[in-house]
């Protein structure tokens, strides 16, 4: 939440938070003064303030360009990355923002997994389980291809789940943090 904050234009400004599962961020932003609509393609999440929708093709209900378009842990899943970026870029309004707050899945080593899952042997299951998610590389340069990358760090991630500060040293690099511009110009 700080880092998505720290980044967003002042409210009251549109925001976008694509994937945003079950809304707990958009009701923050409003909370602060943020207009935001939020969108999931899981029916389940479905909730007043949540609308049913694929970035992938989404049109903003009142036809106005967004400000900013928060991503929070959503582009590592969606099925078509292009297609979804495509769409974030369409909808953001010359100069607006794009927040990327995500992980690195090809960053994790063995130790860390093991860790994580409370078992030996972890990581080779997980990605087994997990081969559709995006890497942290696929999504930098998919956003690259259409917006200037104006920031990017890699920071500490799983310590967040595991409530475990020691964690953060051994998995300082699995999260990815970061902000781009929409261009001025088509490019
Ligand atoms: C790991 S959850 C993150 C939810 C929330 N943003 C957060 O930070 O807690 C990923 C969410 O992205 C949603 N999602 C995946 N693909 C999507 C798409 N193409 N369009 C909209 N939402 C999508 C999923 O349904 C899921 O709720």
């Amino acid at each position: 939440m700080d880092f998505i904050t720290a980044n967003l234009p002042p409210a009251p400004a549109r925001v976008l938070d694509a994937g945003c599962g079950d809304g707990r961020l958009a009701d923050r932003l409003r909370a602060v003064g943020y207009t935001v609509t939020a969108i999931d393609v899981d029916p389940a999440r479905a909730r007043p303030g949540v609308l049913v929708a694929d970035i992938c093709g989404f049109r903003d209900p009142e036809d106005e360009p967004y400000d900013a378009v928060v991503c929070s842990l959503s582009l590592h899943h969606v099925e078509d990355l292009s297609c979804a970026l495509d769409s974030l870029a369409g909808l953001l309004a010359r100069g607006g923002r794009l927040i990327v707050d995500e992980f690195a899945h090809e960053q994790a080593g063995g130790a860390i997994a093991d860790r994580y899952f409370g078992a030996a042997g972890s990581l080779p299951l997980w990605r087994d389980k997990h081969r559709s998610f995006h890497t942290g590389d696929a999504m930098v340069e998919a956003v690259a291809r259409r917006f200037s990358i104006a920031s990017l760090a890699r920071v500490p991630y799983l310590y967040r789940y595991l409530e475990d500060a020691s964690l953060r040293e051994a998995e300082s690099v699995l999260g990815l943090q970061f902000v781009a511009d929409r261009r001025q110009e088509p490019s």
